[in-house]
């Protein structure tokens, strides 16, 4: 609770840097560490017989040898996907068309609406996650139901309207005007009101007309501050699709540049298969792209090249339903799998880094993701011995990156030992 001073303790990685440049050592391990939490935040760090010594009337949380770390960050994830997430047989835009339009259709209906963002803000805490930045549906209902189940949770949570005004069923389209009037309705309604945050949403270039991604381009220019995410060059189908759409546009993500949709606070989903000119464009303007390794190996998308993490800002997510799991354990082994496809062994602390402050780094979120002083006391907490499997393996771990790697590739919700929200354990 705010207000509330305690002492956590455990294994713990402070975050002192960028192990994606800097090496693992940029989180720092204590195995007899401990976190002091003041107000909701991060108060001070250090060695528990310090910390205890130091603070002798602090309540004490003791995780044994259980590991804190950085809540979860999802950076792309659809929570209206929620209960059609494992739909069978389809690629991209035939899964969109049998299973998630006829899903994001009933969330005309409020109640429906605040079942499943309720539903679904459990299941992320139960698999650590903290924080999400999630689309909704047309719906500006959709909007409302999530923002107020993550305030009732007291989690930081980025969301918007999902605009779509074409190529898209009867009932799920909205047009350029009222999905520009909508979504700042939205936007002066919850931007900042709490820990929520605001994002202007174009689903993607091909359900939305010229028309609507100029007036939503135009929003995102009076609201320069506010996100904007969007999806990008996920299957070569899609591409196809967009080059028929807007025969006048240099690539795909020139379907956003020329409507003012590119810009240093947009976010960019999949963007498996971009041109030179693309990634020249998105680096020069200090775009982020967000990694969806499940649902990429899902729904057959394509191998994302980690090697961008060296041009701009990454962050990882779950693109539930697109995506087959909840668990951003899962989503580092994906993209821990999807990396070796192409070469690269990503370190266990890149992992890590990736699903906590890389993802809140492509949020611009500075107060979240991290083990650090001063930042947001949203935490979990990993047993790295959750299951006879993972256990045997931690065993013959030599070092703590070996100890954690297992729970990183076998582990899901039950490593989760403990959630904190602002510091209230939930
Ligand atoms: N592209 C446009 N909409 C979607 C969606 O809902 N999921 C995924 N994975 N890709 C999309
Ligand atoms: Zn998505």
């Amino acid at each position: 609770m705010t207000g509330e001073t305690v002492l956590l303790t455990g294994q713990i990685l402070e975050t002192r840097g960028n192990p994606m440049t800097d090496g693992p050592a940029a989180l720092a391990h204590d195995s007899a560490g401990a976190v002091l939490v003041r107000d909701g935040r991060i108060a001070e760090i250090g060695p528990a017989a310090d910390l205890t010594a130091k603070h002798p009337d602090v309540p004490r949380h003791d995780h044994g040898s259980h590991l804190i770390l950085p809540g979860f960050v999802d950076a792309h994830a659809h929570y209206p996907q929620t209960a059609i997430i494992a739909s069978w047989g389809k690629r991209l835009i035939d899964w969109l068309n049998s299973y998630t339009f006829p899903e994001e259709m009933r969330f005309g209906d409020p109640d429906y609406a605040a079942e499943i963002a309720a539903r679904y803000l459990d299941l992320l805490l139960a698999n650590g996650t903290t924080s999400v930045a999630s689309y909704c549906t047309i719906h500006p209902g959709s909007v409302d139901a999530v923002f107020e189940a993550a305030a009732a949770r007291g989690m930081a949570v980025w969301a918007g309207k999902t605009c779509m005004d074409r190529n898209a069923p009867d009932g799920l389209r909205d047009t350029a005007q009222s999905a520009y009037d909508d979504s700042k309705a939205l936007l002066d309604r919850w931007h900042g009101r709490g820990r929520a945050s605001y994002v202007i949403t174009p689903r993607f270039s091909p359900t939305s007309t010229p028309e609507q991604l100029s007036v939503l381009g135009a929003l995102w220019a009076e609201y320069p501050d506010c996100l904007m995410q969007t999806h990008l060059s996920e299957q070569t189908d899609e591409i196809a699709w967009v080059k028929s759409l807007f025969p006048e546009a240099r690539d795909y993500l020139d379907t956003y540049e020329a409507h003012g949709l590119l810009g240093g606070n947009g976010l960019y989903g999949h963007a498996i298969h971009l041109e030179p000119r693309e990634i020249d464009r998105l680096a020069e303007v200090g775009a982020a792209l967000v990694h969806c390794p499940t649902s990429n190996t899902f729904i057959g998308s394509g191998l994302f090249d980690m090697g961008l993490a060296s041009r701009m800002r990454v962050g990882l997510a779950t693109d539930t339903g697109g995506g087959s799991s909840f668990s951003m354990l899962r989503t580092m082994a994906a993209a821990y799998e999807i990396a070796q496809l192409r070469g690269r062994a990503l370190h266990p602390s890149e992992l890590i880094w990736l699903a906590t402050t890389g993802s809140a780094e492509a949020l611009k979120a500075s107060d979240i993701g991290r083990l650090a002083p001063g930042a947001m006391a949203d935490l979990v907490v990993l047993d790295l011995a959750s299951t006879p499997a993972i256990a045997q393996r931690a065993a013959r771990a030599g070092d703590v990156w070996e100890a954690i790697f297992p729970t990183i590739m076998l582990g899901d919700d039950r490593a989760v030992a403990a959630t904190y929200v602002a510091g209230a354990r939930v």
